[in-house]
C-alpha cells in the first residue's frame, strides 16, 4: 500500500473514532430523564469502541471525497454506519445466532453484560444511528433531501430486504443441502448490502448521476461478496489472535459458505474474480478512485 493510502486511512479512522466517542458520552447518571442509563452506555461503548477495521465508515468518507463532497458533512453518517454494523455483530454473536464468545479481541457483549443487555445494546446502537443521521441532516438544510435519500438507502440495505434478510436465511440454512443460489443470497444480503450502503449513500450526498451510482453499486456488491468469502476462508485458515474472533465456528455451526460447498481453492478463485470485477467498476472514476482501488487491493489481501 502507498504511504498516501495508509495515511489517508488513518486520518479517516481517527475522525470516525473521535466522532463515535463523542456520540455516546460516558454518563454516570442512572435514572435521569434524557440521559442514557450508565449500564446501557457502557455496553454500547464496549463493543463500538473495541477496535474493528471501520471499513464501512471509511468507505463513506473516501467516496464522498472522491465525488467532490465534504467529509465533514458525512462524518456523523459514517459513525452511524459503524453503529449499525456493530449492532449487527453484537446480535450475530448471541447464543441464538452464531453463539460466539470472542469479538474484536474481547469477550462478546453478551458474555460481559448478559443476553438481555446485549440485545438492548444492539437495539440502542441501531436506534442511535438513525437519531444521529437525521439530526445531522437537519444541520444541512440545503442538502436535506440528499441526506434523506442517503439515510433511506442505508435503512433499506440494513433492513428486512438487506442485512437482516441475509442473516435470516443464513440462520435457517445451517446444515442444509448445498445450494449456490441460496448462498449467493446470503452473502449478498448479510454482508454486501452493508458495504454497498456507504458507497450509494456517498453518491446521494454528492448528487452523483445514474452511471456513477451504477458503478458504485457494482463495486460495493462485488467487494461485499468477496469480503464475505474471504471471511469464510479466514474462519478456516486464519489466525484467531489476529482476527480477534474464534476460527472453526462455521463448520461447527454447519454454515453454508463458499469454502464449505466448493472447497477452499474454488472459494479463493471466486473471491479473486469478484475483487477483479470490483476494480473494473472503478474505471469510470479514473484517477479520482485511487483510494478505492488501494482499498480493494489491501482488503483482498487481508489477514484479519
Ligand atoms: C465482520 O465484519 C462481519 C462480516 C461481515 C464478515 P468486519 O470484518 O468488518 O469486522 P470488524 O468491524 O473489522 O470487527
Ligand atoms: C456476519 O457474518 C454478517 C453480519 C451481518 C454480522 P459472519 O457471522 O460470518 O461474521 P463473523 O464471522 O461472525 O464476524
Ligand atoms: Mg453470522
Ligand atoms: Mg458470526
Ligand atoms: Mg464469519
Amino acid at each position: 500500500m502507498s504511504e498516501r493510502y495508509t495515511q489517508a486511512y488513518d486520518v479517516y479512522k481517527q475522525k470516525i473514532e473521535q466522532a463515535m466517542r463523542n456520540m455516546i458520552p460516558e454518563r454516570p447518571e442512572t435514572f435521569q430523564n434524557g440521559h442514557v442509563p450508565a449500564l446501557l452506555a457502557e455496553a454500547m461503548r464496549y463493543s463500538l469502541l473495541a477496535g474493528g477495521k471501520r471499513i464501512r465508515p471509511v468507505l463513506l468518507l473516501a467516496t464522498v471525497e472522491m465525488l467532490g463532497g465534504s467529509a465533514e458533512e458525512a462524518l456523523r453518517m459514517a459513525a452511524a454506519l459503524e453503529m449499525i454494523h456493530t449492532y449487527s455483530l453484537i446480535h450475530d454473536d448471541l447464543p441464538g445466532m452464531d453463539d460466539d464468545d470472542l469479538r474484536r479481541g474481547r469477550p462478546t457483549n453478551h458474555k460481559v453484560y448478559g443476553v438481555g443487555q446485549a440485545i438492548l445494546a444492539g437495539d440502542g446502537l441501531l436506534n442511535m444511528a438513525y437519531e444521529w443521521m437525521t439530526d445531522n441532516a437537519l444541520r444541512y438544510p440545503d442538502h436535506a433531501v440528499r441526506h434523506l435519500r442517503a439515510i433511506h438507502e442505508i435503512a433499506v440495505r440494513a433492513g428486512v430486504t438487506g442485512m437482516i434478510a441475509g442473516q435470516c436465511i443464513d440462520l435457517v440454512s445451517e446444515n442444509m443441502e448445498p445450494d449456490f443460489e441460496r448462498l449467493r443470497y446470503i452473502d449478498w444480503h448479510k454482508t454486501a448490502d452493508l458495504l454497498t450502503a456507504p458507497l450509494l449513500a456517498a453518491g446521494y450526498l454528492c448528487g452523483a448521476d445514474d452511471e456513477q451510482m451504477k458503478a458504485l453499486e457494482t463495486f460495493g456488491q462485488n467487494i461485499g461478496i468477496a469480503f464475505q468469502i474471504d471471511d469464510d476462508l479466514l474462519d478456516i485458515e486464519g489466525d484467531a489472535a489476529l482476527l480477534g474472533k474464534a476460527t472453526g465456528m462455521d463448520a461447527k455451526m454447519g454454515k453454508m459458505t463458499w469454502p464449505s460447498m466448493a472447497g477452499v481453492e474454488e472459494a479463493r478463485k471466486e473471491s479473486k474474480e469478484l475483487w477483479d470485477r470490483a476494480r473494473e467498476a472503478l474505471s469510470l472514476f479514473g484517477e479520482d478512485a485511487w483510494f478505492l482501488r488501494e482499498f480493494a487491493d489491501s482488503l483482498s489481501r487481508r489477514k484479519y
